[in-house]
């Protein structure tokens, strides 16, 4: 159930470009607010966001902010359910058994999840698992199941929108080549996210920097040096989010004496584990 006091981190722990944030929320915000009503429409919202880019860009990360955020903007009109489905999760092995598993998801496990509460936010974590692009799957690589889970994504989508056009879908997918064109033409946003540049990475380096000064206040130098962490940031020049992130926390694991005590963690060290 969102929102959940602990559930704020994410959306401010990444870092997006301007208005990308204003844009989610916003596609969010008009489906569960207007979702029923703007389905007498001639071309009416799916409430489908698909967000695609390189593995750590924060996709999940943004979507789970996304659940928490929109849930705190309804909040006065009730809580909202949030699902995470791991599409790794559906059998593929057995003919049929994955687009059985699928239409039961979107036919009668969804719609009844969404009829508990009044706003519902369902996250299909890397899509690309359950809707394989039919046009490139061959049927020698890829077994009939799969096209056939995709035809399971595509009838879902419409009758998910049909019995609960007020539930927000948002979906994840690290290679948006490999999505179904019409799973795709079904979205009412399809967002591309980048590995970062110079600034988000210094941006990136700062706040990992401070979440660790706020655990070892000694480090609160390290993290208020702005001139340090670009030149970290340019070192790290071609990292994805994820691995930036890590390469900070790797600092602190490059001996048993930081390990013991973090505090100890000095620019000669940070620089080191980025370099390695
Ligand atoms: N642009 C970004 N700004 C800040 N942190 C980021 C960014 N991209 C990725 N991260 C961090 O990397 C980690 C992995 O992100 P995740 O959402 O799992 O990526 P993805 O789902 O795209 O693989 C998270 O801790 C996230 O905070
Ligand atoms: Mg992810």
């Amino acid at each position: 159930m969102l929102p959940a006091d602990h559930h704020d981190g994410p959306w401010d722990a990444v870092f997006v470009p301007p208005g990308t944030k204003e844009r989610l929320l916003g596609t969010a915000l008009l489906v569960l607010r207007h979702g029923r009503a703007l389905g007498t429409l001639s071309g009416p919202p799916h409430g489908l966001i698909v967000l695609s880019g390189p593995p750590g860009t924060g996709k999940t990360t943004l979507c789970q902010g996304l659940a928490q955020a929109a849930a705190t903007a309804v909040a006065r009109r009730g809580a909202t359910t949030f699902v995470e489905i791991d599409p790794h999760a559906f059998p593929s092995e057995m003919l049929g058994e994955s687009q059985r598993a699928v239409r039961r998801l979107f036919a009668e496990t969804l719609p009844e999840l969404a009829a508990r509460r009044p706003h519902t936010v369902v996250l299909v974590d890397e899509v690309e698992a359950l809707a394989v692009r039919r046009s490139t799957a061959s049927f020698q690589t890829n077994p009939v199941d799969v096209h056939r889970a995709t035809d399971a994504v595509l009838a879902g989508l419409d009758t998910l929108r049909a019995e609960c056009p007020h539930l927000v879908l948002l979906a994840t997918t690290n290679f948006p080549a490999a999505v179904d064109e019409a799973v795709l033409s079904r979205a009412d946003l399809v967002l591309a996210l980048e590995l970062p540049g110079p600034d988000v990475l210094a941006r990136i380096v700062r706040s990992s920097l401070a979440e660790l000064a706020t655990l070892w206040p000694a480090l609160r130098p390290l993290a208020a040096d702005t001139a340090l962490h670009g030149k970290l940031a340019a070192r790290c020049a071609g990292f994805d989010g994820r691995r930036a992130r890590k390469a900070i926390l790797a600092a602190v694991a490059q001996r048993p004496d930081l390990a013991e005590d973090p505090s100890r963690l000095s620019d000669v060290d940070l620089y080191a584990a980025v370099s390695a």
